[in-house]
């Protein structure tokens, strides 16, 4: 971040001659900021921004969005090539410490969160507290908040190797936590982590294996499910992502962060949205249906919308979106799924609303949960548990942003401010006296 002298912006008060020059920062990419840190000290006045959509409360070195040209870049490297060429654990150690392992460092950072992949045996017993039928997102925001109460000697956030064994615990231990959630959910023994397999290899291992039979899990799958993790790892500054530093800001420890993240991510406006997506297809139910529902969404009084269209950010297409649409038709035919209604709806649908001016005038495309209920339904994954899938691969983005909050030396409090519009000041009046 750089200020240049001569970079400002003027803020006057109309009527007064009151005015904050404020210095105008520059970053490596996209639009510079205005530094009104001293606005309230020197005008007395707040900026007012719900929604923080042109608010930067964070300065960050992780994550790099271009909405209007449908970037991502995770640490510089576009989302395309770590797609095609990368693993989700490299990618996962970059977004983590800024720069691609060499293969020693690799493998160290591997070994390091394959030794943490078992959960405590008394973490077991959690589950049995909940319904058989409890939504998954509710059993891993309790489960991966309840890691803070058996992890006492890596609370001390002040402390780096304290925040790097507890970023290892968490990667390692969200997928099991995740699985044994579906595992509960069916009535099925959990399977214990295998650590001869890869990351996406040992989930599918414990989300599908059964002990009564040898399973053996489809490298084009784990593939796959890597895949989608690199996709979903981070994306910058949002609602989840936000929640978590909100949460680390005031001091709390990581496993309480990360289960805050995990319910600010539950939302269908947000990761809720890959099953949204489906529940709205099966609601569609058929082709010929689509333009009486394309009607209901372009009806403000409806308040139905097009799952899976739309991004706070991109104005364009959601760049992951074009990968997943691409993974989606491999793992259809890799399970020899021929027609799926399904794709055939959303292929339909996708076509319909890109052509439609209410659509192409607010630049609404696809997002990269569009395709992603689809390829996880075929893939054999309940549709309740596809948030659950998005907190695993996500854990990593939360924990890399918490750590870079961590160190930065002007990390403060998050404490927004408000426009207050009730009652002035008024004297409290006895129930008897009340009309
Ligand atoms: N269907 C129909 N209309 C829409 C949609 C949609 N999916 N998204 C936005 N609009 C309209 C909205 O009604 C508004 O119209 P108008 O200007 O006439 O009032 C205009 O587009 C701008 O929308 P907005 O609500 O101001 O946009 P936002 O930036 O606040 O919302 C969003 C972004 C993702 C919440 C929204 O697009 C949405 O609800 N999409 C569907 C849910 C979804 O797919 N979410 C996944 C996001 S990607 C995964 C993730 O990062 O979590």
């Amino acid at each position: 971040m750089s200020a240049s002298g001569k970079d400002s912006v003027t803020i006057a008060v109309n009527g007064s001659n009151r005015s904050l020059t404020a210095p105008v920062l520059h970053g490596t990419l996209g639009p510079s900021v205005v530094d009104i840190r001293k606005l309230y000290a020197d005008l007395g006045m707040f900026t007012y921004d719900p929604g923080y959509g042109g608010t930067a409360a964070v300065e960050s070195k992780i994550t790099y969005i271009d909405g209007d040209e449908g970037v991502l870049l995770y640490r510089g490297y576009p989302i395309e090539q770590l797609a095609e060429k990368s693993t989700f654990l490299e990618t996962a150690y970059l977004l983590l410490n800024g720069e691609l392992p060499n293969a020693s460092e690799r493998e160290a950072f591997e070994n390091g969160v394959i030794r943490h992949t078992m959960l405590h045996e008394q973490i077991r017993q959690f589950f049995n507290g909940f319904r058989r039928d409890a939504h998954p997102m509710a059993v891993m925001c309790g489960v991966v908040g309840a890691l803070s109460a058996f992890y006492h000697d890596s609370l001390d956030i002040n402390d780096p190797d304290s925040r790097r064994i507890s970023a290892f615990r968490l990667i390692a231990k969200v997928p099991t936590i995740a699985a044994w959630t579906h595992k509960y959910n069916v009535g099925q023994p959990f399977m214990y982590p295998r650590n001869d397999l890869g990351y996406a290899e040992n989930f599918l291992y414990m989300f599908h294996a059964v002990p009564a039979e040898p399973y053996t899990v489809n490298p084009i799958l784990a593939r796959a499910m890597d895949l989608i993790l690199i996709l979903h790892a981070d994306h910058e500054q949002n609602a989840s992502t936000s929640t978590v530093r909100l949460a680390g800001s005031t001091g709390a420890n990581p496993f309480a962060c990360i289960a805050a993240g995990i319910a600010s991510l539950w939302g269908p406006a947000h990761g809720g949205a890959n099953e949204a997506v489906l529940k709205m297809l099966s609601e569609i139910g058929s082709v010929s249906n689509i333009p009486d529902f394309i009607r209901k969404v372009k009806d403000k009084n409806s308040n139905v919308r097009l799952m899976g269209f739309g991004h706070r950010v991109y104005k364009n297409y959601d760049p992951r979106a074009k990968i997943m649409q691409k993974t989606c038709h491999e793992v259809l035919s890799e399970l020899g799924i021929k027609d799926d209604p399904l794709l055939e709806l959303a292929m339909e649908l996708e076509k319909i609303a890109l052509n439609d001016p209410y659509f192409v005038e607010r630049k609404l495309y696809p997002n990269v949960d569009f395709y992603s209920g689809i390829i996880l339904k075929a893939m054999g994954f309940s549709t309740s548990m596809f948030t659950a899938l998005f907190a695993v691969a996500r854990t990593i983005g939360w924990i890399s942003q918490w750590e870079e909050m961590s160190r930065d030396p002007e990390q403060r409090i998050g404490r927004p401010r408000q426009l207050y519009t009730g009652s002035q000041r008024r004297d409290f009046v006895p129930v008897a006296e009340r009309s």
